[in-house]
């Protein structure tokens, strides 16, 4: 299968993979024949991209770090606190602790894993998916750094609550498009604060994942906000979270933006990482992101084009590689495996586009057909 954004969607494309609204409704179902009039209302609805049979990935099965289940009834949980508290101003973090236990427990069992693709996002609820997102990435770093249970509710907690603040900032100002004036971004800013002292007052959540909330636009060189702490004066978990929040902004489809493709992201975080973020936390969270997730279409520097099928940790920029065409552009009639581990002066040049993508699944459908 393959993510298609709306725009390159058509009628009659097949639907790989459930569509959820971020509610966690069903608003397509696997094997749904898109229709003329459904692109539009999946626009209408916020769904950013939907994933669409292409035979080029028929055989292709990407291992899902959190299963649907357990991460459509995070979003949901989340969403029933965050409406509750908007109109009562009162923060019951009930509901949360089931979903948070068992996003845990399969962080746990799952701790070697990488994150391939991040899929159930939508532009009508950004914070509640956004919030999701930056949750199972920073559980999934804090993993790897040996924390235990009780160390990942509490962090997880804190993740899904950290913009927790932005509730109280004006709707228009959030949801502008283009620079924000200097006084709506101190507004904006405010949202740290604001979003801590509603935490803090929560009896039984501890302190520390108030300060998720408070701390994860402090940055490493003091230029952050809200108090301008620097270095380790920033709490650890505050330090996670902010790595994760940054990569998951910077790869999400917003209504005025495309998202990046993980490799461009992967290399701002690199680049980040010598002032703004925690070198040794971007480390630990590159090592479980895939750069080119599985199904990435690429081509090499020998010209060849093939899917990324297997994704080895530590291994991200040189992944197994099935071959589709050879140096010349033309479709081979065995696709035939690459291990680029194996092939050190062969080199991933550059991701191929959603269109190119398209074209190149028809040509091989045709192919076959013929
Ligand atoms: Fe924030």
């Amino acid at each position: 299968m393959q993510r298609v954004s709306l725009p390159f969607l058509q009628a009659g494309m097949m639907v790989a993979k459930g569509v959820y609204s971020s509610d966690g409704r069903l608003l397509l179902s696997a094997g749904t024949i898109l229709a003329e009039g459904t692109i539009p209302k999946m626009q209408n609805l916020g769904v950013g991209s939907v994933y669409i049979c292409n035979p080029l990935f028929t055989d292709l099965e990407v291992p899902e770090l959190i299963n649907i289940d357990t991460r459509v009834k995070t979003i949901q949980a989340l969403q029933s606190v965050v409406r509750k508290f908007e109109k009562t101003n009162e923060l019951n973090i009930e509901p949360l602790k089931g979903a948070v236990r068992q996003l845990v427990a399969e962080i746990i069992s799952n701790r070697e894993a990488m994150i391939h693709l991040i899929d159930l996002r939508t532009f009508d609820d950004y914070l509640i998916a956004h919030s999701v997102n930056v949750c199972i990435l920073s559980l999934l770093t804090a993993v790897n750094m040996d924390y235990n249970e009780a160390k990942l509710v509490d962090l997880a907690m804190g993740c899904l609550l950290h913009d927790l603040g932005m509730t109280a900032v004006p709707e228009e100002i959030r949801a502008k498009v283009g620079s924000l004036t200097p006084k709506e971004s101190s507004i904006v800013q405010t949202h740290a604060e604001v979003g801590f002292n509603y935490i803090r007052k929560v009896r039984d959540m501890s302190v520390l994942a108030a300060h998720v909330a408070f701390q994860h636009h402090e940055r490493f060189d003091g230029k952050g906000y809200p108090r301008q702490m620097a270095g380790n004066e920033i709490h650890e978990y505050a330090r996670i979270a902010a790595v994760a929040d940054i990569f998951d902004a910077l790869i999400s489809d917003r209504p005025y933006r495309k998202g990046m493709l993980p490799h461009e992201a992967y290399e701002i975080l690199m680049t980040l990482g010598d002032s703004l973020v925690d070198r040794e936390i971007v480390n630990i969270f590159l090592e479980h992101v895939a750069i080119y997730p599985m199904g990435s279409v690429v081509q090499l520097g020998s010209n060849e084009i093939g899917i990324v099928t297997t994704v080895l940790p530590k291994m991200q920029s040189r992944p197994i590689v099935k071959l589709l065409t050879d140096t010349n552009g033309e479709l081979l009639q065995e696709p035939r495996e690459i291990n680029l581990a194996e092939h050190l002066t062969l080199f991933i040049t550059r991701v191929l586009k959603e269109q190119e993508i398209f074209e190149l699944g028809k040509s091989v459908r045709d192919e076959q057909e013929s």
